[in-house]
């Protein structure tokens, strides 16, 4: 069902790979609330997925950008900007990549070359964006960036690797980037922290099978799906939330601040 929440707006979506991304499903909500955008992948991640589906679907043009390049983000902008006809009102951050976890080297083995990609793409990467879209002034007052992150930024969740060091920074640019651009332009900046959720970064994590059914099990109303990720998120992207940033919000069903469930007791009882 439409509300029409975003109705006149124009948004940039980066990290739609497949139909499992929560880059997707975010991209079809935002086209249902009638906003209108561009969707943006790295060059790679445009020959292997199914992007285009999606760009079809929802009538927008795909940009091709890896998020670490300042170039290919200047080009970004400018070519959104001139296919939208004006300034952005809305960029959701959904990148995430480590290859650390991809080639298995544990937390007390880094391959530091590897982690300063990981750092670069999923967290460095926010920052690359904000100040490039500042440089070129490219979003609207009151506009809305999100960023997605994951809880292993305040608790340690030992698979999550250097992937945990990341989030950290990506929330910790999104306070600080935040504190600027709301001085400077009224721009917010939030990150929403998910639930584990099936896509391809998930799936990469040890053990995620096992993990994501503990997060069931420990969420008082269950593992928020990527479709309710998507509702939240349009509603960071409207009017309705123009007093809120700089915070980490998290939509994970009650887990952050769930001790122990009886489900999990139950397993350790006589
Ligand atoms: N799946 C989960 O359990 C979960 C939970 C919490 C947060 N998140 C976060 O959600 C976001 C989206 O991940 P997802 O789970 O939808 O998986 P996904 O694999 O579908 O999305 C990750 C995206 O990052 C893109 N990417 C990688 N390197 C890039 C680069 N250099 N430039 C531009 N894009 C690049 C990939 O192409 C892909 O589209 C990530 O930030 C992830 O950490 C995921």
């Amino acid at each position: 069902m439409s509300h029409n929440l975003l109705k006149g707006k124009k948004g940039i979506i980066f990290g739609a790979l497949d139909g499992n991304s929560i880059a997707w499903k975010i991209a079809e909500r935002c086209h249902q609330e009638g906003a209108v955008f561009t969707l943006t992948n790295a060059p790679v991640a445009l020959r292997l997925g199914t992007i285009r589906q999606l760009a079809e679907k929802t009538s927008a043009q795909v940009i091709a950008a890896d998020a670490t390049a300042l170039p290919d983000l200047e080009n970004l902008f400018k070519q959104s900007m001139e296919i939208l006809g004006g300034k952005i009102d809305f960029i959701l951050h959904s990148i995430g990549m480590s290859p650390n976890v991809r080639k298995n080297k544990p937390y007390t083995d880094l391959d530091y070359d590897f982690y300063h990609k990981t750092m670069d793409i999923s967290a460095i990467s926010l920052h690359k964006t904000l100040q490039t879209a500042m440089k070129h002034d490219a979003i609207n007052e009151w506009g809305s960036v999100v960023a997605l992150t994951y809880i292993a930024a305040q608790r340690v969740f030992p698979d999550y690797n250097d992937m945990a060091d990341a989030k950290s920074l990506l929330e910790s640019i999104t306070r600080s980037f935040g504190y600027q651009y709301g001085k400077h332009k009224k721009v917010r900046v939030n990150t929403i922290s998910q639930s584990p959720t099936r896509t391809t970064a998930g799936s990469g994590v040890k053990g995620f099978d096992a993990f994501i059914s503990y997060a069931e099990a420990m969420s008082p109303l269950g593992n928020a799906s990527a479709d309710s990720c998507a509702d939240y998120c349009v509603t960071l992207f409207s009017d309705l939330t123009r007093m809120v940033t700089m915070q980490n919000l998290f939509h994970d069903g009650g887990f952050s601040f769930t001790g122990v469930s009886e489900e999990v007791m139950k397993k350790f009882m006589p």
